[in-house]
């Protein structure tokens, strides 16, 4: 059934009930339960920093999570963040949900303390939000690098690139 995007939607924090309802807007846009898994675990874990819905006449159509990850120094661990998954229902993409959720996570990521958001997907989309490959060249991790994005969430940049080896919360495995 065809369905016209929306024009007007919430951003808001999750709540419990909202489970089943994320569950299927993660399935549908990802085209299948992975996703859906590694968002129960990441929950059951206690590994999630933020974790917002996009929602429209008390439906949800839109999901941002993301998870605590450390960076390994030398001898030393820092902490920033890691935004996996980010899903919106196929019928409404392209309507600036996802823009939405990123905006929003972003500004209460910063109030919330966290300087370092670190993602793998499609520069061409997540370039637009301030994500940098180059600057996450020099961080080792388990996944490819052409779509290894960091971003800093608060104004200016170290002196220095950051490097360090990438540690996921355990729901994603060794990757
Ligand atoms: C990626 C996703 C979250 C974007 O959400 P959205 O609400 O449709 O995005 P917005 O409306 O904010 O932005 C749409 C723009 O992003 C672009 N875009 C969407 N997915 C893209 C991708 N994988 N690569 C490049 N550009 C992409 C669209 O072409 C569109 O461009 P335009 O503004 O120039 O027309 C959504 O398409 C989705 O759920 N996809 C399936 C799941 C997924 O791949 N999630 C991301 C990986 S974790």
């Amino acid at each position: 059934m065809s369905h016209s995007p929306v024009k007007r939607f919430d951003i808001r924090p999750v709540r419990e009930q909202d489970r089943s309802q994320i569950d299927v807007v993660i399935a549908a846009a990802f085209n299948g339960t992975d996703e859906v898994a590694l968002v129960r675990e990441l929950v059951a874990d206690n590994d999630v920093v933020l974790e917002l819905v996009a929602e429209a006449e008390d439906t949800i159509i839109g999901h941002i999570l993301f998870s605590r990850l450390w960076i390994e120094q030398d001898h030393d661990c820092f902490a920033a963040v890691a935004l996996a998954p980010l899903a919106v229902l196929p019928a409404h993409q392209r309507a600036g949900i996802g823009h939405a959720l990123i905006e929003e996570a972003h500004q209460l990521l910063v109030q919330q303390g966290e300087g370092l958001s670190i993602v793998l997907g499609e520069p061409a989309y997540y370039g637009r939000f301030g994500y940098n490959v180059a600057d996450a060249a020099q961080l080792e991790s388990p996944y490819p690098a052409q779509y290894l994005q960091l971003k800093y969430l608060t104004e200016g940049k170290p002196c220095a690139i950051i490097q360090g080896k990438l540690i996921y919360a355990s729901a994603f495995g060794e990757g």
